[in-house]
């Protein structure tokens, strides 16, 4: 396996007293798209926050490209080079396009020779987003308003991306040009977690695959090995 960019190792994470993470482990290796599945509930956006340094474990590790990152503040693992696009787009919406990207524009870890995020790259990425640039983010389209959470996110120039269901409420055609910017993506060596319910959308553009269900990691394949095994998805996904 490539070198680990993000480990989670032994992770028990709680809101209160309810004991969400029960010992989740998992590695995204560099250069690569781990996909994470499972139901509503399951714990996925909590495995985002405990990466981001949102929601401090109780126990176990997160190590970024092998460097010990846990329990450190948010905007110490965001200068470490990870950039979160969270559930639910959460733009600024009383400020415009622009505003939205340059309030996150960080110089980062652009890699060597590669171009780093600007607005202006963003704006090449996604040609709507451009033709909007002045108006007010709160006027955007869902699936315009994604895809500024997604530039959002490389305007900080990160190594690691995670994207917690960028797909979720979008129309299909939309999805497709969503999933097709992150592939994209991944080609130009970012290492990516992608959150999603879906295992269709998941399964083509992704090199790994985690599913937890009830808080635990029920598999860790590789996604062509899951695809070959036909491993009875439904027991840990519900019917699709
Ligand atoms: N802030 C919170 N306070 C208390 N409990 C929470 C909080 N956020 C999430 N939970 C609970 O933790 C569990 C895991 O939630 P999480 O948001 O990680 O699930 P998820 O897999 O992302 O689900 P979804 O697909 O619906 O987004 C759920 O039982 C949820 O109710
Ligand atoms: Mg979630």
């Amino acid at each position: 396996m490539a070198n680990s960019a993000l480990t989670l190792s032994e992770i028990d994470a709680f809101y209160g007293d309810s004991h969400v993470l029960q010992r989740v482990s998992f590695q995204l290796g560099e250069g690569r798209l781990l996909g994470l599945l499972g139901r509503n509930g399951a714990g996925k956006t909590t495995c985002m926050n405990v990466s981001v340094g949102l929601l401090p474990p109780r126990s176990g590790s997160v190590e970024l490209f092998g460097a010990p990152v846990t329990k450190l503040p948010p905007e110490s693992i965001a200068a470490r080079g990870v950039a979160l696009v969270p559930q639910g787009r959460r733009v600024f919406k009383s400020l415009t396009v622009r505003e939205n990207l340059m309030v996150a524009a960080r110089v980062g870890f652009a890699g060597h020779g590669q171009i780093p995020w600007t607005a202006e790259t963003v704006f090449a990425m996604f040609p709507r987003l451009a033709e909007r640039r002045q108006q007010m983010a709160g006027y955007l389209s869902g699936g315009e308003q994604q895809m500024l959470a997604i530039g959002r996110a490389l305007m900080a120039n990160p190594r690691v991306l995670l994207m917690d269901e960028p797909s979720e409420g979008l129309a299909p055609q939309i999805v497709a040009e969503v999933m097709a910017t992150i592939r994209k993506l991944k080609e130009s060596g970012l290492s990516i977690v992608l959150v999603e319910q879906s295992p269709k959308l998941v399964f083509d553009i992704a090199d790994d695959i985690v599913i937890l269900n009830s808080g635990r990691v029920a598999v860790v394949s590789t996604a062509a090995a899951l695809k070959q095994d036909g491993v009875d998805l439904r027991q840990h996904l519900g019917v699709f």
